[in-house]
């Protein structure tokens, strides 16, 4: 019978397009037959489903205005989808928007990643276009898809565009945490931050400064995981429009070239993105996000190591917090290949890249710069190493970070009384009490906002100034937790202390009076107390890892690993080590 043929799965076409992973009825040829069924039910033609597939995750939500324009980009990957011969199928995953998930994004990432690695597993297609933006989507896609292990290219949202408050430019959320800082030192009154609420965010599209979604695009860039100059056209441009069509196109052409995915996250891929995120001056949540995609490919994060690429590494890239410039003029001064040129001598140019090509060849075809303000030279840096420093002491014997070009320098060599907040609730009860016990040298300590502590590990390390001080014109204050803070944050501020409060590591037996010394210098976070006292503490006050019934929660709680693993869950880390990167 003619007709039998095209619901072989092992004809002529292999097991491509609709004739890959076929759902288990126990009889192939049904299997392909009832799929083809249903999807004739939409309209398709056998022509169609002949082509080789493209998924395209869909990560538009109601609640994502960071996503607002994933309609479009859906329209133009599908045009360059079907310009390249293939056949585009979105599908839709899970969606985080930073100030729409509770109680933390960072407690959905690993959730949404599985997602996103199940459903491009379990789906047929050839290779995967993934559009995220907005903090937590991209690393999660990105870990997703390096589990999956398909042909797989990332299209960026893109940022949002500023605003402008009283002739002033604005834009999120560094000027957001600028004018609640005025609005709670009473610099300003309640009516201006209703005014200035409606110009934070000017459009849709992700946070106009180096946040972490910035430095997210960037990463996903400098990874070789975008279309050469993806990661900086603002959302609502035909440049982003043109790159989602162009993504489409080569999502057909990885497919057929059999680009997978382990081709482009390579060790030097990842020394690259760590690179790019010490000179953009990127979010300290980077670290994290790279060291959990590495992780999925079997690589360990050496922080040492990387804290040593970091003192050669300058911040060159002039954005807000470390800088002054946002997302679009960094796209209007060249965007990553301006960055990339002038990094040149330090990165990987044989690495390759979803286009098939090398960094090096990229670069060579994006052609000669251009004068511009916003990308330093390597001789004229806006900070002289990179601009996320490695800090380890008895405080964090498995390490923690500062971000040292948005740290106010005066702060940085420190030594002062900690006044500790036992926890979120501790923190918002007490801060800005009259009768707090605070001066400017104290050190802020908040525990239990780790990755097990709060849990999720939230972005409350961006611990706010006392009331009392803000008031008195105190601008920044030595500040540690096991927690994160937002890309957008600056301050004086020691993030991720490992291992976490909640799991029994030193921080959880700091008490209010001990001395804590920060020397960024010397990267050392230290508690001037003694082993023996605080071996006592611990024997006084044994820790109670916090635990779950049932649910998500549960799972989170049993696996989820501490910052130096990049707070994935330990069964979706790759089961083989790779090595260590950077190396
Ligand atoms: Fe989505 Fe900032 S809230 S990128």
């Amino acid at each position: 019978m003619a007709d039998k043929t095209p619901f072989e799965p092992d004809d002529s076409a292999g097991t491509s397009g609709m004739r890959r992973g076929l759902t288990s009825y126990g009889d192939q040829g049904f299997s392909l037959f009832l799929r083809k069924a249903f999807i004739k039910g939409a309209g398709f033609t056998d022509a169609a489903l002949d082509r080789p597939v493209v998924g395209i995750a869909d990560t538009g939500s109601a609640y994502n205005p960071c996503h607002g324009n994933a309609p479009q980009l859906i329209e133009a990957v599908k045009r360059g989808v079907m310009l390249a011969g293939g056949l585009p199928m979105a599908f839709p995953t899970i969606s985080v928007h930073e100030s729409f998930a509770a109680p933390t994004s960072m407690y959905l990432r690993n959730l949404m990643s599985m997602d996103t690695e199940e459903m491009v597993r379990a789906q047929p297609m050839d290779a995967v276009v993934l559009i995220g933006g907005c903090d937590k989507t991209v690393p999660a896609q990105l870990m997703g898809a390096a589990s999956a292990g398909l042909p797989s290219i990332q299209l960026i949202t893109g940022s949002m565009l500023t605003g402008s408050h009283r002739g002033e430019r604005v834009g999120a959320c560094t000027d957001c945490r600028r004018y609640w800082g005025k609005y709670r030192a009473g610099e300003i009154e309640a009516e201006e931050t209703a005014d200035v609420n409606n110009q934070l965010v000017a459009s849709v599209g992700t946070c106009s400064v180096m946040g972490t979604a910035s430095t997210m695009a960037c990463i996903a860039e400098a990874l070789g995981m975008t279309m050469p100059g993806g990661a900086s056209p603002p959302a609502v441009t035909a440049d982003r429009i043109r790159i989602a069509e162009q993504t489409g196109a080569q999502a057909v052409q990885m497919a057929r070239d059999g680009l997978t995915i382990d081709k482009v996250l390579t060790p030097a891929a990842f020394e690259n993105a760590m690179r790019v995120l010490l000179a953009i001056g990127g979010s300290t949540n980077g670290i994290v996000h790279l060291t959990a995609i590495a992780g999925r490919m079997g690589l360990e994060t050496d922080l040492a190591a990387l804290d040593r690429m970091g003192r050669d590494t300058p911040v060159l890239l002039d954005l807000k917090p470390s800088g002054q410039h946002y997302m679009e003029d960094f796209h209007h001064a060249g965007g990553m290949a301006t960055l990339l040129r002038e990094l040149k001598p330090l990165l990987h140019l044989d690495a390759m890249t979803v286009t098939g090509r090398t960094l090096g060849e990229e670069l060579e075809r994006a052609g000669p710069g251009f004068r511009q303000h916003v990308v330093r030279s390597m001789a004229d840096p806006i900070y002289p190493q990179g601009g996320i420093a490695v800090l380890r002491g008895n405080l964090a014997p498995g390490g923690a970070i500062i971000k040292q070009s948005a740290a106010d320098p005066k702060l940085m060599e420190h030594e002062g009384r900690a006044v500790v907040f036992e926890n979120i609730e501790d923190l918002v009860t007490r801060i800005d009490r009259d009768d707090l016990d605070v001066t400017p040298q104290d050190v802020l300590v908040l525990k239990n906002i780790g990755p097990k502590g709060a849990p999720g590990m939230p972005e409350a390390g961006y611990i706010p100034i006392p009331r009392k001080l803000a008031r008195a014109g105190v601008k920044d204050i030595v500040r540690i937790s096991d927690g994160r803070m937002s890309g957008t944050a600056f301050g004086t501020i020691v993030l991720h202390v490992t291992p976490e409060s909640a799991i029994g590591g030193p921080l959880a037996y700091v008490r209010s009076g001990d001395r804590i010394r920060l020397s960024v210098a010397n990267r050392e976070i230290a508690l001037l107390v003694s082993d023996e006292e605080l071996a006592r503490r611990a024997e006084a006050m044994p820790v109670v890892e916090p635990s779950a019934e049932r649910g998500y929660l549960k799972l989170f709680l049993q696996t989820v690993t501490q910052a130096d693993q990049g707070v994935d869950f330990d069964f979706l880390r790759a089961p083989k080590s790779a090595g260590k990167v950077p190396r």
